[in-house]
């Protein structure tokens, strides 16, 4: 293992992201694990971080934001505006990829850009960032057809819809000149009437242990386009995690998502 890599300080580091992006960070030729932080109730407190017997789980950010240089947080959104202040006080550039903001939670991130290099992207995937693009060609090419997305999660998952189907809504809805937050249907159930043209139906199921399929619908008179990504592994959104951290060190203050990742060109394992 090389000693001159950038330590991440990585937030919810006991859930399953966290596992998996500690897994990946093992591996990576430009970064490596500085410190493993865990909610203050954890049980996981004080102990070593697998694979890691010298880093054990703690709860104080701020002293290992002292040590780090980048962070990287899949934790959950009730703490993330704490999480966040404690980054822009340190002057430190973070990767969020936690799911289940309110539009008030992300507009906050959004603005803390103006501080410090900071990246949200409800998922991290090459495939779902591309799903999107076309998501938005299908929905200004095919004028008049219906758009629904359908989205499966594993039983544990918390918030509903998923935060990339969501993303997937508001592409199409962006590439028809509409809102979401105008359009989006979440809830179909009883006597709910025809459907409306504009609407974009956005529905969740549960089960299992699913990482993430998302399917978005454009169905027309008498054909229909299915445009479908399935994650086999969480691996694939740490490795995108871990990628879009070592994007942002050396950035100005800005806010960055996986397109710009993407789009930089610079190769995985740079
Ligand atoms: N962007 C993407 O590509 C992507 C992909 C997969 C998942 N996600 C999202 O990432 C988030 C985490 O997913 P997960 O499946 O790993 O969930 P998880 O297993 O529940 O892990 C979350 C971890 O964060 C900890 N935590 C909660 N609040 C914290 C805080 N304020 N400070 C430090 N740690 C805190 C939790 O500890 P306690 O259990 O003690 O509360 C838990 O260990 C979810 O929002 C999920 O939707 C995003």
């Amino acid at each position: 293992m090389k000693s001159d890599r950038t330590k991440v300080v990585l937030v919810g580091a006991g859930g399953r992201m966290g596992r998996e992006i500690s897994e990946v960070l093992l591996e990576d030729q430009r970064l490596c694990l500085g410190a493993a932080i865990e909610s203050s109730r954890s049980p996981l407190s004080g102990r070593p971080v697998p694979g890691y017997p010298e880093i054990v789980f703690e709860s104080d950010l701020a002293s290992a934001l002292s040590r780090c240089e980048v962070g990287i947080d899949f934790s959950q959104p009730e703490g993330l505006r704490s999480t966040v202040g404690s980054f822009v006080e340190s002057r430190v550039p973070l990767v969020i990829g936690t799911t289940g903001l309110t539009p008030e939670d992300r507009e906050f991130v959004r603005e803390m850009g103006a501080h410090i290099p900071i990246l949200w992207s409800p998922n991290m995937s090459l495939g779902v960032n591309l799903l999107a693009l076309l998501a938005g060609q299908a929905a200004r090419s095919l004028e008049g057809f219906d758009c629904e997305i359908l989205e499966i999660h594993h039983r544990h998952k918390k918030d509903a819809p998923s935060g990339t189907a969501l993303f997937l809504g508001e592409a199409v809805a962006q590439a028809r000149d509409q809102a979401l937050s105008k359009t989006g249907v979440f809830v179909r159930h009883g006597l709910t009437g025809e459907r409306e043209p504009n609407a974009i139906g956005v529905m969740a199921l549960r089960g299992g242990d699913v990482p993430g399929d998302h399917t978005v619908f454009f169905l027309g008179p008498g054909e229909r386009l299915e445009l479908t990504h399935r994650a086999e592994s969480r691996e694939v959104f740490a490795r995108g995690a871990v990628r879009a951290a070592a994007f942002l060190l050396g950035r100005t203050p800005g806010f960055y998502t996986m397109a710009d990742v993407l789009l930089s060109g610079e190769s995985p394992g740079a």
